[in-house]
């Protein structure tokens, strides 16, 4: 016979374990949803064939598709035919690919080639996650991270969870759709010696708005006086002037002077067109070939429990267009090609606003440079783009000018118009 106390207890648990209600999990709350998804879900959603989404930074055709480039397709045929194996790249990934992409970076008769420790990493951001670990780790001065304001969304979350603080150094200037280079200098002069200063290195994300090199020495001037740590972010490397080589000259400056701790974080998502495979570069300029060494040894001591070692596919296409002479002259004609096709459009965004007779100014929109554009327009403006206009973007006005087409520039304008009138 079972007791009544019993019954009821066992009664109770077995009903518990059904309904689920004392879950692991219960404390864990809803997050809110990622920012640019969320544009993209909103716009999957509208069927209006008016519809444009100006979130997502990923490169488009005129015909609003995306572009797979001339030079990778030649690359990944010509891998194919070569019928590799898929072993474990080393951790510091494809020594034939890094190589190349330094170069790339630093300029090919760079002296800090030699001595330069760098890795292959998860694309731009899985750089910028190696270099918060290993500055988490190994830089004692400062363990805070300052960004301009404002910068790319992800960067705050990346350098916290690498363990870092992160603060904060004026850049934008609302009033001008510019840079705020005063107060950029007293930020930068103002912040404790020896701190981590990161720094778009061309077609800041999400301004649009680049020093110029007047203004980029003045910066390195501080930093080096301040002995500041400058941390490159280089993600549309020739997607801003549409020369890879002149979008490069702010890190090459910093690096040439000997003066400034410089590191850099790598991408080629957007120039190469390679979002998905992932292929990026994390690098530190070190004083010479010995201390290279011991820096890479830490890095390899770093990813190694993160993710062993990186993909292959990518790395190998990007190691093909840069050392295929051919295919890198093609990439290099694409890469400007991607780029005066953006510039296009602003002059064509902007020219049609001043048509319809808008009384604002709009020059912001051909001065700023890369893929996107500051436009200034308020979040209630940019809600009623997505109301009245189906036109989606985030709320703070930033528009991805490769969404903008030769097809679309004119009911764009028109409606941005619209929403700026009254
Ligand atoms: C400024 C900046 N840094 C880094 C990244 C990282 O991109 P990915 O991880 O795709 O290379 C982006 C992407 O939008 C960016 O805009």
């Amino acid at each position: 016979m079972i007791s009544s106390a019993i019954k009821t207890s066992l009664l109770g648990r077995s009903v518990a374990k059904n309904a689920r209600t004392v879950s692991t999990w219960a404390q864990v709350e809803m997050g809110p949803p990622d920012a640019i998804l969320g544009i993209t879900e909103a716009y999957k959603r509208d069927t209006d064939p008016r519809k444009m989404n100006l979130g997502v930074g990923a490169y488009r055709t005129d015909e609003g598709k995306p572009y797979v480039l001339s030079a990778v397709q030649k690359a990944e045929a010509s891998l194919l035919a070569q019928n590799q194996d898929k072993e474990y790249l080393p951790i510091t990934g494809l020594a034939r690919f890094t190589k190349a992409a330094s170069e790339l970076a630093y300029g090919a008769t760079s002296t800090a080639l030699s001595r330069l420790a760098i890795t292959q990493s998860i694309s731009g951001t899985g750089a910028l996650r190696i270099g918060g670990a290993f500055l988490q780790r190994f830089y004692t001065k400062q363990p805070t991270v300052y960004l301009p304001t404002p910068s790319w969304g992800n960067h705050a979350a990346v350098f916290r969870d690498s363990g870092l603080k992160v603060g904060k150094y004026r850049y934008y200037d609302p009033t001008t759709r510019g840079l705020n280079l005063d107060a950029m200098l007293e930020d930068l002069h103002a912040l404790p010696r020896g701190s981590i200063v990161l720094l778009h290195a061309c077609a800041h994300n999400p301004t649009g708005v680049d020093p110029t090199p007047q203004q980029w020495a003045q910066i390195q001037q501080v930093v080096e006086e301040q002995e500041h740590l400058a941390f490159f972010d280089m993600a549309y490397q020739g997607f801003a002037t549409g020369d890879a080589d002149r979008d490069a000259s702010a890190l090459r400056s910093f690096v040439d002077s000997g003066r400034v701790p410089v590191v850099l974080s790598q991408s080629f998502a957007k120039n190469m067109g390679l979002y998905g495979e992932r292929v990026g570069t994390f690098s530190i300029v070190g004083a010479d070939a010995a201390e290279k060494d011991r820096l890479l040894s830490q890095l390899k001591i770093l990813v190694r429990p993160l993710y062993s070692n990186p993909p292959i596919h990518g790395a190998r296409i990007a190691a093909e267009v840069l050392t295929q002479p051919e295919l890198r002259q093609e990439w290099l004609g694409e890469v400007k090609l991607m780029a005066d096709r953006i510039i296009g459009m602003r002059t064509a965004l902007r020219g049609r606003l001043e048509e319809l007779g808008s009384s604002l100014s709009w020059n912001h929109i051909t001065d700023q440079i890369g893929m996107f554009c500051f436009t200034g327009l308020t979040p209630e403006q940019v809600d009623r783009l997505a109301r009245e206009f189906h036109i989606y973007l985030t709320r703070d006005g930033r528009v991805s000018m490769a969404g903008i087409s030769s097809t679309n520039v004119n009911y764009l304008a028109e409606s941005i118009h619209a929403v700026t009138r009254d």
